[in-house]
């Protein structure tokens, strides 16, 4: 037998009886989505290397080791760790944000070289939400109001918490990361070899190190908030009293500053201790200053991304009676001259009256004994059963699989009605 060639470390196939949760996750995400009005916009996988260097930041983990980077014809390419700059670049190029405010979502895959465990992936799923051009602190509430109700929705909501800071603007950061940089040379016997990289490329985010030892000398370390400008607090302020009245708890978290550069200002987290060290389902915040980075008109920007990974992990930890649809609702059987065309008339029939119900038709022969194994195996409730008499008198056997309801034959004129009944 010749060698199988196995899937990439990292990357996972979706079975068929994973799917349907996956579905159900996805179909939750997009009607929240839709009832807030938000448009889907789609990108390209492959983006040019320099759109992620520029806009998520070269000091970044993911630029700096977790891309996958690739040369074709001379052009350095990348397929994407993230959706935010690719959002940006098509947002940009196409003018859809030029003197406009958009709400936009996507969803699909991205790529990270990072070390795989539970919940982190090489290839993994995002689904994120933009708003481009609007600076109020309302952007930023409707943004945490709608995760809120999807938690709900999914019900996650009593697993994850929601962790919330505001990082300032530009200045206010170089400020502080200075008053943290000459707090931390003094205290340069404590700090490990990743935290005194950072202490030179990306001081803040020494702020959240696991490192338990490290985190006690930082409760003593200056604090952002203590350096955050006006605008930016009264930023917060309204952020904050607008979740304080639609009654959505959080908690300041001064040491969050999330793990790429775009930020300004709120930036969020939902957090769950359901799974393990990959805790984090969803985070984001705004990016007031990425449009113009990346060559566009000044636009303000704010959003965020949840992974699919881990939602459907947490989905399956905390809610597992969640109904999934099943996979087959009624099987079609059959045996014996003239009725293969009769089965066929008879599905495509259903298909046609009833396209909520998921009709298989048998296709691999056999008696009816293997046939109903197969009807059994398939998770449908009904199997429809002719016989050359059923197809001589015009009738089919209605047989309820999970043995509920007796069997009957009816006239196949009735069976729309009958299929309509049990399935109501
Ligand atoms: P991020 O925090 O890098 O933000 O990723 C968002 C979410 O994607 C994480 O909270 C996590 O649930 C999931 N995720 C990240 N890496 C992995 C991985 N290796 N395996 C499984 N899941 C993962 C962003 O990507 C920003 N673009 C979010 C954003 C949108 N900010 C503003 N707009």
């Amino acid at each position: 037998m010749a060698k199988t060639i196995q899937a990439i470390r990292g990357m996972n196939d979706c079975s068929p009886t994973e799917t349907p949760l996956w579905q159900w996750v996805e179909g939750q995400i997009k009607d929240t989505l839709a009832s807030y009005g938000y448009s889907e916009m789609r990108s390209p996988i492959i983006e040019s290397t320099a759109l992620f260097e520029r806009g998520v930041g070269e000091a970044t983990d993911i630029v700096e080791k977790e891309m996958f980077t690739f040369v074709r014809d001379e052009e350095s390419l990348t397929l994407r760790p993230e959706g935010t700059a690719g959002c940006v670049r098509a947002a940009i190029e196409h003018g859809w944000i030029y003197n406009q405010e958009q709400r936009l979502w996507y969803i699909g895959p991205m790529f990270r070289y990072e070390r795989p465990q539970k919940g982190r992936y090489r290839q993994f799923h995002q689904a994120g939400v933009e708003i481009f051009g609007i600076s109020n602190a309302e952007a930023d509430a409707e943004l945490i109001l709608l995760t809120a109700r999807l938690w709900k929705k999914l019900g996650i909501d009593q697993h994850v918490s929601l962790q919330l800071n505001s990082i300032g603007g530009l200045e206010v950061r170089t400020k502080y990361r200075e008053a943290l940089v000459a707090f931390l040379q003094n205290h340069l016997d404590i700090l490990d070899e990743d935290c005194k990289r950072r202490l030179h490329t990306n001081p803040m985010r020494i702020l959240d190190t696991k490192n338990q030892a490290i985190q006690e000398v930082l409760n003593n370390a200056p604090k952002l908030h203590d350096f955050l400008d006006e605008e930016s607090k009264s930023h917060f302020e309204t952020l904050c009293s607008i979740l304080d009245a639609m009654g959505i708890h959080y908690e300041v978290n001064q040491k969050l500053v999330r793990g790429l550069d775009y930020y300004n200002k709120t930036v969020f987290e939902w957090v769950t201790t359901a799974l393990g060290a990959q805790g984090t389902v969803c985070g984001g915040g705004r990016y007031d200053g990425l449009v113009a980075q990346l060559g566009g008109h000044s636009t303000e920007g704010v959003g965020f991304a949840m992974g699919l990974e881990r939602l459907v992990l947490l989905v399956q930890e905390v809610n597992p009676n969640v109904q999934l649809a099943r996979p087959v609702d009624v099987y079609v059987v059959y045996q014996g001259t003239g009725t293969t065309a009769a089965a066929f008339n008879l599905a495509e029939r259903l298909r046609s009256a009833l396209p909520q119900l998921r009709v298989m038709q048998h296709a691999s022969g056999g008696n009816f004994k293997k046939q109903f194994k197969r009807a059994d195996k398939s998770g449908a409730k009904i199997a429809l059963v002719l016989g050359e008499s059923e197809v001589e008198n015009n009738s089919v056997v209605v047989k309820d699989l999970f043995g509920e309801v007796d069997q009957i034959t009816i006239s196949q004129t009735d069976v729309i009605a009958e299929l309509t009944k049990r399935f109501a």
